[in-house]
């Protein structure tokens, strides 16, 4: 099968899987697509990995979760509705534009109570996440900046407990974790070898997919 052809099937798998367990959700529509109009650009999680997320979260029973990575609050939306009544979130976000659409977002998914967005750096604000003793957290996701996966899984540990789930999106990205050529890459790499190897964790990098086969790296502190 040619390349072409591979990327045509995998979309249409997506898609089954998609139509097959998606009912149409307004809110969730509705934020990407004003995430969209705002210029963002379009790489939040799939649908599907939006409900792998969520469902994940649910079965781990968290209460506290924190996301590295906001973008306009797409995948927010899942975690935060796998949250009980009294469960809440921190999520990171470097760009004010880019928390302000998710702030919008999270607002007609009638979840601003749930969500905290902290802007800045993740660098600074996980450092102020563990100064503060803010943690520990029950479900950590690393979706920031590529390069500063393998400083993002060391904060993460920090801010985790016995139990914590650490997922970390992106782990795959088309095979380029095979043959590393960027920075990118190679910290995508750094942090699956870290996770495999750790003896604190017990984890899997989770082939997914969708138009190219990308990753979801789950692991889970002892
Ligand atoms: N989790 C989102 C997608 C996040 S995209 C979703 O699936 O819906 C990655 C986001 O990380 C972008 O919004 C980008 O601005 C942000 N980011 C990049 N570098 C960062 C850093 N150093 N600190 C905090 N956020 C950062
Ligand atoms: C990119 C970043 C992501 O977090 C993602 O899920 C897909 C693509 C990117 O920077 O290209
Ligand atoms: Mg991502």
């Amino acid at each position: 099968m040619n390349t072409d052809d591979m990327s045509g099937l995998l979309r249409e798998i997506d898609a089954y899987v998609e139509d097959l367990f998606e009912p149409s959700d307004e809110i969730l529509e509705a934020a990407l697509r004003d995430s969209r109009r705002a210029g963002l650009p379009e790489i939040n999680v799939s649908p599907n990995q939006g409900r792998l997320l969520q469902l994940l979260t649910e079965i781990s029973g968290a209460r506290r979760i924190l996301e590295i990575g906001t973008l306009g609050g797409y995948s927010a939306i899942h975690f935060a509705r796998a949250l009980p009544d009294d469960g809440t979130m921190i999520s990171l976000e470097i760009d004010d534009h880019h928390a302000g659409v998710a702030c919008d977002n999270l607002e007609r998914a009638g979840l601003s109570e749930k969500v905290e967005i902290r802007v800045g750096d993740a660098h600074d604000l996980l450092s102020a996440l563990i100064e503060g003793d803010e943690g520990p957290f029950d479900v950590i996701f690393i979706d920031a900046d590529k390069e500063s996966y393998p400083e993002y899984l060391d904060a993460s540990l920090r801010l985790a407990r016995s139990g914590t789930l650490i997922l970390g999106d992106n782990t795959i990205r088309g095979g380029t974790v095979l043959d590393p050529r960027d920075a990118t890459a190679r910290a995508t790499r750094e942090f699956n070898e870290r996770i495999a190897r750790d003896p604190r964790l017990s984890g899997i990098v989770l082939p997914l997919i969708r138009e190219y086969i990308d990753g979801l790296t789950i692991a889970r502190v002892l």
